[in-house]
């Protein structure tokens, strides 16, 4: 993505080839895990909810989106030309959620959109109406810190701390559809997380140490 013009084209040449050869050889599957990580949530990523009324992705847009964050409805206005997460932290006030790259690419803003995992940067506002959104601020109940946030405290999976609510939503959402998650669906579920100081291994380590928390016969 960072690379030139050039790179790129010449990259488009040899992974098409490579793809269209697997094809003919009928080796297209022969990588694939059985089981991956999906972050998709119950529903597999597909809306579900037919909604009353459409909300517009324009910069006039009007319309009033009502969402349900963390449990609390919230009815918002001016808000239907920003992206998820630039209403999440504007208009809402949640901060939790960061912007680092606003481009799809750091997993800084990862939130949960009806049970999946999304990028809050790419995810433009109106899509939130009629859904529910779960953010760092939600994944504590009760006052009691869900299993994920406490192991990346005691792993010290944390020092600036920029990525770790990405990190976070992610590996929740990974121990709700694998509560006994392999390595590999581990390092699955945080390929689209980026940490530029902690490193990955104590944050491996924290999110087997959350599963072991929740599933201790596992
Ligand atoms: S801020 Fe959204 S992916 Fe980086
Ligand atoms: S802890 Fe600093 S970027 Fe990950």
């Amino acid at each position: 993505m960072r690379g030139t013009a050039a790179y790129r084209r010449e990259m488009v040449r040899v992974i098409t080839r490579r793809a269209l050869r697997a094809i003919a050889e009928g080796r297209e599957r022969a990588d694939w895990p059985e089981n991956p990580a999906m972050l998709w949530g119950p529903n597999h990523a597909h809306v579900t909810k037919p909604l009353p009324m459409m909300v517009h992705h324009e910069d006039d847009a009007a319309e009033t989106i009502v969402t349900t964050v963390n449990g609390k409805v919230y009815s918002v206005q001016n808000a239907a030309h920003k992206t998820l997460l630039r209403m999440l932290r504007e208009n809402i006030g949640l901060t939790g959620t960061k912007e680092g790259c606003a481009e799809g690419e750091c997993g800084a803003c990862t939130v949960l959109l009806d049970g999946a995992a999304v990028m809050a940067c790419m995810v433009p506002a109106p899509r939130a109406h009629g859904a529910e959104i779960v953010t760092v601020e939600g994944l504590a109940q009760n006052g009691a810190l869900h299993p994920i946030q406490q192991a990346f405290i005691e792993e010290g999976a944390v020092q600036c701390g920029y990525c770790t609510p990405g990190f976070l939503m992610s590996g929740a959402s990974l121990l709700a559809e694998h509560p006994d998650p392999t390595p590999e669906q581990i390092r699955q579920s945080i390929t689209g997380n980026l940490c530029r100081c902690t490193g990955y291994y104590t944050i491996v380590r924290a999110i087997e140490q959350a599963a072991r928390r929740k599933n201790p016969a596992g």
